[in-house]
């Protein structure tokens, strides 16, 4: 089982307030509502480090004092696709940083007996080819919901595109680097390996149910 996968592109945001949130994620006695506010404060981390790059552009503006060039965000704004339905808990942590950024969405499910990707809804902006994409999903385990929901993504146009989730699996950051090496993934940790039912151990559990209180 690899450890250490072979992604060039495969980054573990390391940060001590990172580190303490997801101790408490993980924590199987974190009850619903505070899991969902470590999702949206974790997945603001990561955003932070994953929008290092966005382009700028330069404004003229006036100060209280006097003119002077500033700079903002360059058009278009991004997109932040959730994978439905764990993805969901990332984009109001997201949105804090990024008001006017677009929300599209993917909705897949994982099959229990295959563990293969389910499609049954997709709606991105039309000019997505334009925009930034940030894909979010807490869990990269088998790394096919992922993979399935960037390659609909790829076909609907979107050139520009990261991943970002909470918790990865090894298994899944190789799953990734072979059908979207040029994507780059920003994870909060990498985990040991998947269960034999692809739980990522030691994992946080099902993010979905703990997200949405349904188990
Ligand atoms: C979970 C998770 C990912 C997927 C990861 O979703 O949110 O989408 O599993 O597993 P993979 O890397 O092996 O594809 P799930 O299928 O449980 O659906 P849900 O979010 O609707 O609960
Ligand atoms: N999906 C989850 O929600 N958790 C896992 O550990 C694996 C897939």
């Amino acid at each position: 089982m690899p450890t250490t996968p072979a992604h060039p592109r495969f980054q573990v945001v390391a940060h001590p307030l990172i580190r303490h949130k997801l101790s408490f994620l993980r924590d199987a006695q974190t009850p619903t509502k505070l899991f969902k506010e470590l999702v949206d404060e974790l997945a603001m981390l990561l955003a932070f480090e994953a929008t290092r790059d966005l382009a700028l552009t330069t404004v003229r503006i006036a100060t209280p004092l006097e003119p002077t060039d500033a700079e903002r965000l360059a058009e278009p704004d991004p997109v932040l696709v959730p994978i439905l339905r764990a993805g969901l808990g990332m984009v109001d942590g997201i949105r804090a940083l990024m008001p006017s950024a677009r929300v599209g969405h993917v909705g897949l499910y994982r099959d229990h007996d295959t563990l293969e990707p389910v499609a049954y809804y997709f709606k991105v902006p039309p000019d997505v080819a334009a925009r930034t994409v940030f894909v979010l999903d807490p869990m990269l385990a088998t790394g096919g919901s992922a993979a399935d929901a960037i390659t609909q993504l790829k076909r609907a146009g979107a050139q520009q595109l990261r991943f970002l989730c909470l918790v990865a699996a090894p298994e899944g950051v190789a799953k990734m680097h072979e059908a979207h090496p040029d994507v780059p993934i920003f994870a909060a940790a990498l985990d040991r390996e998947l269960s034999d039912i692809g739980y990522i151990l030691p994992g946080l559990g099902d993010a979905g149910d703990r997200l949405f209180g349904t188990r």
